[in-house]
């Protein structure tokens, strides 16, 4: 199908070979054949080719790439909305685990669903991500921890893109706590998870995520994990230095790792390290937001030269949060971002986190992903 969409008040290109970081065009229209851009300019420089095409007015309308939301725990089933509420009076995230609660207590509504109880709670959910203009979306394992329960996971992360107009990237997140029934033998489930476990998954899935921090898993484990991972030609992406300094960052940095994800404590030479390796940094101000901590610096990061993505973390405990226009918020509001740095973090950026290259660019021969504003400016 081929369609022009007209009258758009400003066009967000992310074109590099445009002026400013977001290559804003005022008076654009976009020609688009098949899901691909075809051209992309001012409305009165339109080539008199596509004058044939279907018309579709946005009167007016700002229009954007679609977000890519580059981490999410999006598929899960169970509620933990009481863990907020203990939080709020001084609970930490260590003690809610540490009582059953936290990972643990969705692991088990998870495990005990049936796969279309799981897509019934998260296609939703899903579904309302799209609606906030979110056309990419990376969607983790890990509330299984058996191989049952994270096939199960993907397979409704299967059912949900196929229904949905959305683009789904599912990563294995085998290694986001230690199983309950390994508590005794953490030994035993990090190899579980580098070998049965990841052999069951490894031709479904894009990526390897650990979750290496404070109370979760070593540099050492996740080292051995990644090397599992390189093995199958799987990429790596990690939750590092959340909750502590570990030196997850380093290692993400060391092992080419696309993506290091979360970073509050990540320290200048981490960010020198990841400058250096091209590993993007996803930072997830939502996070910081509900478990009411200090927000990741991102100014710090991108005048250091990181690639920085934004992304929702949207998951049942440490960020219920389905809508990436809040994260670009939240970025500029409390992260140091400008508008137009968190925009491109949360198009661009999101979609270089998870190693997509034909799309958050409006320009010929990219995905026409697009993202319509109820509002005449990408400003926030
Ligand atoms: O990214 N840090 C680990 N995982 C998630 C939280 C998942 C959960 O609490 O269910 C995160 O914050
Ligand atoms: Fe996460």
């Amino acid at each position: 199908m081929s369609f022009l969409v007209t009258d758009i008040g400003q066009l967000v290109t992310n074109d590099e070979t445009r002026p400013g970081l977001l290559g804003v065009i005022e008076g654009a229209a976009v020609a688009i054949d098949g899901g691909t851009i075809a051209w992309v300019g001012r409305e009165d420089d339109l080539p008199v080719a596509y004058n044939a095409y279907e018309m579709l007015s946005v009167g007016g309308s700002a229009v954007l790439p679609g977000f890519v939301d580059s981490h999410t725990h999006a598929v899960f089933l169970g509620d933990r909305s009481h863990e907020f509420a203990l939080r709020l009076e001084g609970a930490t995230y260590e003690e809610l685990q540490g009582s059953g609660g936290g990972i643990y207590s969705t692991v088990r509504a998870t495990r005990s669903a049936t796969l279309g109880e799981l897509v019934d709670a998260s296609l939703p959910r899903i579904a309302r991500m799209l609606a906030n203009g979110t056309t990419t979306i990376e969607v983790k394992t890990g509330y299984g921890l058996d191989i049952p329960t994270e096939v199960k996971m993907l397979d409704a992360i299967d059912q949900i893109c196929n229904v949905l107009p959305i683009d789904t990237i599912p990563t294995f997140l085998g290694a986001h706590v230690v199983a309950p029934e390994f508590s005794d033998d953490r030994g035993s489930y990090v190899d579980l998870v580098a070998g049965e476990m990841m052999d069951a998954v490894a031709d479904r899935v894009a990526y390897v995520d650990v979750f290496c921090d404070e109370g979760a898993f070593t540099v050492d484990e996740t080292r051995w994990i990644a090397e599992a991972a390189r093995a199958r030609d799987l990429g790596v992406r990690l939750h590092v230095e959340q909750l502590g300094h570990t030196g997850g960052a380093a290692l993400a940095a060391e092992i080419g790792a696309v993506a290091a994800d979360h970073l509050d404590h990540a320290t200048d030479e981490d960010l020198a390290a990841l400058a250096r390796a091209g590993t993007v940094a996803v930072l997830l101000p939502g996070v910081s937001y509900s478990m009411r901590e200090r927000p990741p610096d991102g100014r710090r990061f991108w005048d250091a030269g990181v690639t920085v993505a934004i992304a929702t973390d949207c998951n049942p405990g440490t960020a219920y949060i389905e809508t990436m226009p809040f994260i670009i918020s939240l970025a500029a509001v409390t992260s140091g971002l400008t508008p137009a740095e968190a925009v491109w973090s949360a198009t661009r950026g999101g979609a270089l986190a998870l190693g997509l290259h034909d799309r958050a660019v409006l320009a010929t021969g990219m995905l026409a992903d697009i993202a319509v504003l109820d509002a005449p400016s990408y400003g926030i």
